[in-house]
């Protein structure tokens, strides 16, 4: 069989959707990815057939289409070749990531852009009054953060793992952003080769960091009440995995949060078959009721990590970790020290300034402020197309008729300023559903969410100028 095909084979054979309209997003996803790339020559299509085990005339039926879709060009006597892919990008003065990460709404509270600039000042001043604090600022330090880092950390993480946690330091670090917290972890938790369990739609970057590390993925189904035990069950049965990765709390990207019953039930599958659990909460100091967290349910085997990315600045590159002991604590910046050497003394000293003088409490409230304003906006021009969202969330999850492919969608819309992000990107599964998640936050005013909006609404009452612009 032809390498290109297999992977076609497989979705097509696992989809109910009829094979000629499958197979354009096939091609549709694979070029977002970077699998095709245009100019890529497609086989003939006989043995296009066999390889997908269709028939001749379904497989003409499905190339006619991708062709009419504009994805590919049909050379007579030479064969099928993938065009080029869709036009990049307008840049809203900054780079790709604008439209493609989950970015929290920017406050523009003239007195709390006045209290962050403070702090840096005081900051500043500090450390130009005690030139030895500058020093050590700029030296290397060990991995994990200075004592101050430590309490200031376990003083943002209190309210996160509630009254009942004991936090210490010593059970705490400091990292360079969750993304790095989770290189660490997973390099020490799970060898090349080895499984890791995961949400079937999950953060693209645990699949970037699976690939880099030859961790192979198991997908565990999520639905509107989160990660489904029985599946996670059956996976600690039969295929012995060395971790569950979850982002049970708003889950980026369908922004549903695990139910209280389903995190006991997990907690309770991964007790049984000593399973450790990283549980990535990203999010978790937004909503303003507090899940119960998985590392409250299993406090001997959850690793606890969150950051700032999501409720004060992803570009601070701070985040902690909570290990299950202190000497679980030393293994992970053992594996942290070897991959990063530290997180930045600097950002992190501003960090726990802004812990201390309450204006990271500040900037959440205000994010969470903002949150609400633009959820308002998306209840009102797509709540009665099923999407789904969190009240102090700020991404959200669309739904798409058939008429609409993921890919084709997002793509269309990115190039008229919506933060859409096809499923696939997320998926750890062969069967990403159909759908995209939308992101209210980033540098957009008010105005130009509700006009992102519009565009959509407008997309789904007319969706053929998708298929009209690719064309
Ligand atoms: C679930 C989740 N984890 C981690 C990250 C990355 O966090 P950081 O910027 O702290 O590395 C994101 C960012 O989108 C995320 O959604």
């Amino acid at each position: 069989m032809h390498k290109l095909t297999t992977p076609w084979a497989q979705r097509l054979r696992d989809s109910s959707q009829p094979a000629y309209l499958l197979f354009p997003e096939l091609l549709a996803e694979d070029l977002h990815s970077g699998r095709l790339s245009p100019g890529d020559r497609l086989p003939p299509l006989r043995e296009l057939a066999a390889d997908l085990g269709l028939n001749y005339s379904t497989v003409a039926r499905a190339v006619a289409e991708a062709q009419r879709r504009g994805l590919i060009d049909a050379r007579p006597g030479r064969g099928s070749f993938v065009r080029g892919a869709a036009p990049a990008l307008p840049l809203r003065g900054g780079s790709a990531s604008e439209m493609t990460m989950n970015l929290p709404p920017e406050p523009q509270d003239p007195a709390l852009l006045e209290r962050l600039r403070e702090g840096w000042v005081h900051m500043g001043n500090q450390m130009g009054s005690q030139a030895g604090r500058m020093m050590a600022d700029l030296r290397y330090q060990d991995f994990g953060g200075t004592p101050a880092d430590r309490d200031a950390a376990c003083r943002w993480l209190q309210p996160l793992l509630g009254p009942t946690t004991r936090l210490t330091p010593d059970r705490v670090l400091v990292g360079p952003g969750i993304h790095g917290l989770l290189a660490g972890l997973l390099s020490l938790l799970v060898r090349p080769g080895e499984t890791l369990c995961v949400e079937s739609l999950t953060y693209p970057g645990i699949k970037a960091l699976a690939t880099q590390l030859g961790i192979k993925l198991h997908a565990i189904p999520v639905d509107a009440d989160g990660l489904c035990p029985e599946s996670f069950e059956e996976a600690c049965k039969h295929l012995h995995p060395k971790a569950l990765y979850c982002n049970p709390t708003m889950l980026n990207p369908t922004a549903a949060t695990t139910t209280l019953a389903r995190r006991e039930a997990l907690a309770d599958i991964a007790l049984r078959h000593n399973i450790p659990i990283i549980e990535d909460d990203a999010y978790g100091a937004l909503p303003q009721r507090r899940p119960i967290t998985m590392a409250e349910l299993a406090p001997g085997l959850t690793w606890y990590i969150t950051g700032f990315a999501k409720c004060l600045g992803a570009g601070l590159r701070v985040a902690y970790a909570q290990a299950p002991t202190a000497a679980a604590s030393q293994r992970l910046a053992g594996a942290m020290r070897a991959l990063t050497v530290m997180a930045s003394p600097l950002t992190t000293t501003l960090a726990t300034q802004w812990i201390n003088d309450g204006t990271a409490t500040a900037m959440l409230q205000a994010i969470r402020r903002d949150s609400n304003t633009r959820q308002a906006l998306l209840q009102q021009y797509l709540g009665d197309r099923g999407v789904q969202s969190q009240a102090d969330c700020f991404h959200a999850w669309l739904p798409l008729p058939a008429s609409l492919s993921p890919n084709e969608a997002a793509s269309f819309w990115r190039l008229r300023g919506v933060a859409a992000v096809a499923s696939t990107a997320f998926a750890t599964d062969t069967t990403p559903p159909r759908a995209v998640r939308l992101c209210l936050g980033g540098p957009s005013s008010h105005a130009q969410v509700e006009q992102a909006l519009r565009v959509v609404v407008d997309t789904l009452a007319h969706p053929q100028q998708v298929h009209a612009s690719v064309m």
